[in-house]
């Protein structure tokens, strides 16, 4: 079975002295300052914090999920939507239109992985504007792109640890622009706790019953249909209440599997799992992979392909084994079915994740190309 992330048990790409995520920023990152968080959703409100005032306006691309934009509502900020191109880049005229002398920020995001296509473009503007480039490279922590690690090439920046390593919590802050170096001040939600919290204990239950179900998959199935029958937590739904359920610092077990993960095993597993899908899917013209390439440097954070039929896909990748593989984003409400938004809104649609992650073996990839092809 190919789960959608890698297991806590998982000891193959973890290693002692050398390593650990602080190491890798720090190599790659020299200049930067940079302070743990939970969430990346409050580590951009930190960031911000000292560096707005209410009323004014941020410009996020449309393609994102409902909580993302959570921190400046919180902040007293008004979010604008940006349209974006088929390739992710700015839709440029559209995102200047929605400019005015209230924009304090642009936001660009690194989908998957990947550079935004116009990051510099969106740099000369927040130049042009006097206002700040958040780079919001939630997706992959160990990106390096042309030599500069992704998350940096703004004024601050964000990454989420939760989606690289098999932690229950976990995100880096960024600051780049020394105006906003100065400006920051840490909140009490920064750093990592020092305590081993309740939901530490219960993130290493769930790894175990992930461990245990992973070897079977009807009983996957089962606690899936139990899960799903049951009363939802509304706090899953809802992005204000989601934002507010991520207000605690980071776990001291995420701290403890970032400081020992070793990032150069991780993203060489990542890549060679991308580069199998791309191998698995070449033959499918129902099914278009997004990035043909995959830069040196780059640590995918899942393969997104387009589906002409992404129900039936998924539905079929599942029969094969991959229960990891799921829809990407759910959009705000204000975004979907807006015709402002039209490409975001195809996107949505059409976009299928498949999971990439260090805890997959290439050769369970090519299994399912086996039976995927037949
Ligand atoms: C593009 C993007 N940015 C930011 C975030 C927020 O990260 P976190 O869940 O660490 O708050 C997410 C989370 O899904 C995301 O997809």
């Amino acid at each position: 079975m190919i789960s959608a992330t890698p297991s806590v048990f998982d000891a193959s790409l973890t290693r002692s002295g050398d390593v650990g995520i602080d190491s890798f920023v720090d190599e790659h990152a020299p200049t930067v300052d940079y302070t743990y968080y939970g969430a990346g959703k409050v580590a951009l409100r930190d960031g911000m914090a000292n560096l707005v005032e209410p009323g004014q306006n941020v410009l996020v691309p449309a393609y994102l999920s409902p909580a993302v934009v959570e921190p400046f509502r919180d902040l007293g900020l008004e979010t604008r939507f940006y349209a974006i191109e088929e390739t992710f880049a700015p839709d440029f005229a559209d995102l200047e239109s929605r400019m005015d002398a209230d924009t304090v920020a642009i936001m660009s995001v690194n989908y998957f992985g990947f550079p935004q296509p116009g990051l510099e473009t969106i740099s000369s503007l927040t130049d042009e504007y006097d206002c700040y480039h958040i780079d919001d490279n939630a997706h992959a922590p160990l990106s390096v792109a042309d030599g500069t690690l992704l998350g940096t090439t703004g004024d601050l920046g964000i990454t989420t640890l939760r989606k690289l390593l098999p932690v229950p919590d976990g995100a880096i802050l960024y600051r780049t622009a020394d105006s906003v170096r100065e400006a920051f001040e840490p909140s009490s939600l920064a750093g990592p706790s020092n305590w081993v919290a309740a939901t530490d204990c219960l993130f290493v239950a769930t790894s175990v019953a992930e461990t245990v179900l992973g070897s079977s998959r009807s009983l996957h199935r089962s606690v899936e249909t139990l899960l799903a029958d049951s009363d939802c937590d509304p706090s899953s739904v809802d992005p204000e209440a989601r934002y507010e359920a991520t207000k605690v610092p980071m776990s001291k077990i995420s701290k403890a599997v970032t400081d020992t993960a070793d990032p150069a095993a991780i993203r060489t597993a990542r890549r060679e799992n991308y580069r199998a899908w791309k191998r698995v899917l070449t033959t499918r013209d129902d099914v278009a992979v997004v990035y043909e390439r995959l830069p040196e440097g780059i640590s995918p954070y899942e393969f997104p392909v387009r589906a002409d039929e992404p129900e039936a896909f998924q539905a079929e990748l599942e029969d094969c084994g991959v229960v990891g593989a799921h829809n990407w984003p759910i959009l705000r409400r204000s975004v979907y079915e807006n015709d402002a938004y039209a490409t975001s809104n195809l996107l949505s649609e059409e976009m299928i994740v498949l999971p990439v992650h260090q805890g997959i073996d290439a050769s369970a990839i090519e299994a399912v190309g086996d039976r995927l092809r037949r």
